[in-house]
């Protein structure tokens, strides 16, 4: 897989402008919405290949991730061939430190314009019931990876004066239930980290 190309490189204004503000009259990408680099977790099916999909049209370089390699690599083929755009993929289990790290670091290696924090799953029960290793499996994608990764992210947007991060969670953080507690607590903090 080809590896994308590092984002341009800033100006030297661009830390003094600040995120979100244009620089030299110029729109940075957050205000275009273009982004030429986007890492995405959870990239494989649903909303995160939705995402892929509609950043390819755009003609981002794109990073996809998730645990199943067989499936970014189907999606990335696909994406190439759609839209002549770079795609790498990284196929990192976000509940494991070590699928973490790897993701940190791709980060930090070659700074995205855009991330989005897609990767989870929920648990439509009680937290009373639920045992403890489901709920670290699902706690560590939803929201210590996402801390983790935004960590990773944020240093290089900030010194750019440009950058994205994008946090998809759900309405259930807004609807609290008894018999949700675990996807609607985790959600909440998701919304609001
Ligand atoms: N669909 C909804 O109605 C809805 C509603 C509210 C919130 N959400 C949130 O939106 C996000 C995407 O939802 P979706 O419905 O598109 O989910 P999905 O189709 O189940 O996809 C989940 C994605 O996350 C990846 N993933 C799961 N566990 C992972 C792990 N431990 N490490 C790395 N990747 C992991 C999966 O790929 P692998 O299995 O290959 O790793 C997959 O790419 C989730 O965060 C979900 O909580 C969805």
């Amino acid at each position: 897989m080809s590896r994308p190309p590092a984002p341009t490189d800033p100006s030297p204004s661009a830390a003094e402008s600040g995120p979100g503000q244009s620089r030299n009259g110029h729109e940075t990408p957050c205000e275009s919405g273009r982004f030429p680099t986007a890492l995405i977790t959870g990239a494989s099916p649903g909303i995160g290949a939705a995402f892929a999909r509609r950043l390819a049209q755009q003609g981002s370089a794109l990073i996809l991730t998730a645990r199943r390699k067989d499936r970014l690599e189907a999606l990335a083929e696909l994406l190439q061939h759609e839209y002549h755009i770079q795609v790498e993929v990284l196929d990192a289990d976000l509940a494991s430190p070590d699928g973490v790290n790897a993701a940190a670091q791709r980060l930090t290696a070659a700074p995205v314009d855009l991330l989005v924090n897609n990767a989870g799953l929920g648990i439509y029960r009680p937290l009373a019931d639920t045992s403890e290793a489901k709920l670290m499996s699902r706690l560590q994608p939803n929201v210590v990876a996402l801390a983790r990764l935004t960590h990773a992210a944020l240093p290089e947007m900030i010194r750019r004066g440009s950058g994205t991060v994008i946090n998809v969670a759900s309405g259930l953080a807004f609807n609290p239930s008894a018999t949700r507690a675990t996807p609607t607590n985790w959600t909440a903090l998701t919304i609001q980290p």
